[in-house]
């Protein structure tokens, strides 16, 4: 998701839209831009890296006008850089447009300008649907306003656009489908944004843009319309909420923000890829070295942290359905023990920021010795994507917050498609388990969201063993690496010492630990090794020690045993972890909010480990 700002009015609109420009910095900051319109002269500076980037390279560079929108940017088609950044200016060079969203038939309307012998300078949809959108009004010679609303009835895909013409200072064109705007109502003045950070000090008044409408917004005056071009009233509200608040969309925290924001993540990851009524999925990274991963005596995958727990699932999941062996290495100790790597080697590299210095090193040696490098990670064009020879974006969007939450769910539905596309073309896995894992995936976004609605429960069994010494966490199969994350969440939150274990290594040791006082969770949903977790529990029970189970609705064995449950909906095994880690992220969520502690930025910590 990008940062959208527009301003309209008497101010001097730079210091105003750079000011909101940073108050939108969560949502993305791969670079940042703004164009401005001063005695029908259209500016436009822009950079690559955050607004302070931005701002540095503006220096004294005259940037007056009492117009202006701005754009910081979180990349989906196309790297960061200057060329990349928003606002881009039309063929013609008259006018601007800043864009959060996603063109899905862009590269269709490409074509087609470019047989009208349109070029392009970026490699962004933007770009395209600017310069589409300028080809009607030129053509048709009508106003860029019906312009607009022609073209928008052309696009497929989600957008917030602000468009800004050099011989018209006096309009601000905007636009939404599924991407947010606010426009905030000043005393002869207008503010435009992707929430009410921007917009709250000056004014508490504001309009929320639906779906399918356009505003024309002058300083003293606000249109709404619809694509049919007819005339809409805008609903004032009262802002009731305090900047800090907005931010985080309303959440206490960006962890917790994150957490919810999971089935629509999850869904942007999927979508354009699972295709179950086509039984297809489309990952061109995957299709690209199909041959080299069909071929290969194994596949390494090389990742640190909750990145490693996704490596861990993709390992039951490949293993099982592609039959390949996978080795899964910590990046830290990989890049020291001079692996063995053989030419065509496939590594697997897993990292939510794609700066990891361990991942990064590591694959790095990797690719000198010859292995294919692929990609599962979050951030455009960051380093670790840029070194792969191919990959697949999670399309989680900024993952502020320190602990990892939905990269990690994003990691686990790529690995997904990716071991069933493998398991698909080597024909190892049946038709029926096929087509039925595909649907099962499909549905993960909505069962996610139904777990979210037991927060209240979650918060109860937190606040029940927040003062707790240790944890264990237990699970077999695909739930052991969920265990493993749970442990990792709850430590890395609360700071309470906690330990993931296979479950049934727990006799082998652990099972010493276990007291009155030792909190034991479980991943216990309905699986293969569902009979033996819950000889696991009575093991536990038996020595006295408190089981909280994360078990399957409708479960009535698990709910007589334990002395917490919690539910979640039914699924297969191999999509089971995408459901399974929503509860421990919560718990360790509210255990650590329950403890006062500052869970978007736990002490010690960094969001992405960028040295040794
Ligand atoms: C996870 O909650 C932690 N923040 C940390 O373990 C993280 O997963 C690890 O540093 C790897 O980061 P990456 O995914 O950006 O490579």
């Amino acid at each position: 998701m990008c940062g959208i700002v527009g301003y309209i009015g008497p101010r001097q609109a730079y210091p105003v839209v750079l000011k909101g420009l940073k108050r939108l910095e969560y949502r993305g900051y791969d670079s940042a831009g703004i164009a401005l319109i001063h005695e029908d002269k259209l500016t436009i500076a822009k950079k690559q890296g955050k607004v302070a980037a931005l701002e540095e390279s503006v220096g004294d560079m005259a940037m007056q006008g009492h117009i202006g929108i701005g754009h910081t940017r979180w990349a989906t088609h196309g790297e960061p850089s200057d060329r990349n950044a928003h606002p881009h200016r039309s063929a013609s060079g008259r006018l601007a447009m800043i864009h959060n969203g996603i063109i899905e038939n862009y590269t269709q309307l490409k074509e087609e300008l470019r047989t009208k012998g349109y070029r392009f300078t970026s490699d962004t949809d933007t770009e395209v649907l600017l310069n589409f959108i300028e080809s009607i009004f030129l053509e048709n010679e009508c106003s860029l306003q019906d312009a607009l609303l022609i073209a928008l009835r052309r696009i497929v895909g989600a957008y917030c656009i602000l468009l800004i013409d050099e011989h018209d200072p006096e309009t601000i064109l905007a636009a939404r489908k599924g991407s947010p705007l606010v426009i905030g109502i000043g005393k002869g003045e207008h503010f435009l944004a992707s929430d009410a950070s921007p917009i709250i000090e000056y004014t508490k008044e504001v309009v929320y843009v639906n779906d399918y409408q356009v505003a024309i917004v002058k300083a003293d005056e606000l249109v709404l319309k619809n694509l049919g071009n007819e005339k809409q009233t805008p609903y004032i509200t009262k802002l009731d909420m305090e900047l800090a608040a907005i931010e985080k969309g309303g959440y206490e925290h960006f962890m917790l923000k994150e957490i919810h924001e999971q089935p629509q993540t999850i869904f942007d990851c999927l979508r354009g890829r699972l295709q179950p009524a086509e039984g297809k999925i489309v990952m061109g990274g995957v299709e690209q070295y199909m041959d080299q991963l069909i071929a290969a005596n194994r596949i390494l995958i090389v990742a640190c942290g909750t990145s490693w727990h996704a490596g861990l699932v993709a390992e039951y999941l490949i293993e099982e359905l592609c039959r390949i062996p996978v080795e899964v290495e910590y990046a830290s100790e990989f890049r020291y023990r001079n692996p063995i790597i053989h030419k065509g080697d496939v590594i697997i590299a897993i990292s939510q920021s794609g700066e990891t210095a361990d991942t990064l090193v590591a694959l790095e040696n990797a690719k000198e010795q010859g292995a294919i490098i692929f990609g599962v990670v979050n951030a455009v064009g960051s380093s670790i994507s840029r070194l792969s020879h191919a990959g697949a974006y999670t399309h989680s969007g900024p993952e502020i917050g320190v602990a990892s939450t939905k990269a990690f769910t994003g990691q686990l539905a790529v690995l997904t498609m990716m071991a069933l596309k493998i398991a698909r073309t080597k024909g190892t896995i049946d038709d029926n388990r096929y087509h039925d894992l595909l649907h099962q995936l499909q549905a993960i976004p909505e069962k996610v969201a139904a777990i979210l609605e037991q927060t209240g429960e979650i918060e109860r069994v937190a606040k029940k063993y927040a003062d707790a010494h240790d944890f264990l966490f237990l699970g077999r199969g695909y739930n052991f690496p969920v265990a493993l994350e749970g442990a990792l969440k709850l430590k890395e939150i609360s700071y309470i010492h906690a330990e993931g274990y296979p479950a049934a290594e727990m006799k082998h040791g652990p099972i010493a630990l276990v007291d009155e006082n030792l909190p034991v969770v479980f991943v216990a949903t309905r699986d293969r090794f569902y009979e033996k977790i819950v000889s696991n529990v009575q093991e536990i029970k038996a020595r006295k020690g408190k089981v909280i189970c994360i078990a399957t609705e409708g479960d009535t064995i698990i709910p007589g045993m334990a002395d917490d449950v919690i539910f979640v909906p039914d699924a297969d095994e191999v999509v089971g972890p995408m459901l399974s880690v929503v509860p421990l992220q919560l718990l360790s969520y509210y255990v650590g909010v329950e403890k006062g502690l500052d869970v978007d930025k736990p002490r010690n910590l960094a969001k992405s480990v960028t040295v040794e």
